[in-house]
């Protein structure tokens, strides 16, 4: 057997443990398998799952934010957030910046990690300002454009990871046009600026240093975060509950 095999082997072991079928979206095992060869539903006499699902931590009934945070949102991706959101802090950035630092990768966090931005941005935009979703948009695009007259050098970090040769997609490099000469491009810069130094594993920082700010500025719905009508909350509850069969 493949590498690949044997781990469809054992997730298929894994799945058989429990009560109800998981059919897996096409999107999270793209790349993996070819997509154009459709998941099917194995003939087990079982139900599918159409609720929680009992392998992930329990949300509450009306999450909020921060319970995305506890219980979707990856650790050390959380304490990336955090270490940025209090380097804003420091460097005097204005509260609701703050917030779109503390928030700038959640998509990275818990849900899609190609284009986090556009999809953060779009996760966020019915609670929170409409600066800080168009920053932590655009926060995508001009990470790859260094403007030193404000201290922003080009990471040395992509060099690593993309390659010294690496150039950004036409699409990013046309919405950083068009970000560099809007009335709010520094507020996406300053996502940048201050996510350039928040990889630091021995600086800790408890999320319970952001409840204020995220009550300030974050509209939580009375209904729950997934639970509302809001034109995101489909998205919110494909993390609550991302194995529902339909
Ligand atoms: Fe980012
Ligand atoms: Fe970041």
């Amino acid at each position: 057997m493949s590498m690949l095999e044997r781990a469809e082997a054992a997730e298929r072991a894994m799945i058989e443990e429990l009560d109800r079928t998981v059919v897996k979206s096409a999107i999270y095992v793209s790349g993996d398998r070819d997509p154009r060869v459709s998941l099917t539903r194995p003939d087990n006499g079982k139900l599918v799952m159409m609720g929680p699902d009992p392998r992930l931590s329990p949300m509450p009934e009306r999450p909020t934010l921060l319970d995305f945070f506890e219980h979707r949102f990856g650790r050390g991706n959380i304490n990336h957030l955090m270490q940025s959101a209090r380097l804003a802090q420091k460097n005097g950035v204005a509260e609701k910046l703050v917030l779109a630092c503390l928030l700038h990768d959640i998509a990275i966090a818990g849900f899609i990690r190609g284009d986090h931005g556009y999809w953060a941005a779009q996760l966020l935009e019915p609670y929170v300002d409409e600066e800080v979703a168009w920053a932590i948009r655009y926060h995508q695009a001009l990470r790859f454009f260094p403007d030193e007259s404000v201290g922003y050098s080009y990471p040395q970090m992509y060099v690593k990871l993309f390659g010294a040769d690496y150039q950004p997609d036409e699409y990013i490099r046309r919405d950083y046009e068009y970000a560099r000469n809007h009335k709010w491009y520094m507020s996406a810069r300053l996502i940048c600026i201050n996510d350039l130094y928040a990889f630091d594993p021995t600086v800790q920082v408890q999320l319970e240093e952001f409840t204020d700010v995220v009550g300030r500025h974050f509209r939580q719905p009375k209904e729950g975060l997934g639970w509302d009508s809001g034109p995101s909350a489909h998205m919110w509850r494909t993390m609550i509950m991302p194995t529902k069969y339909l």
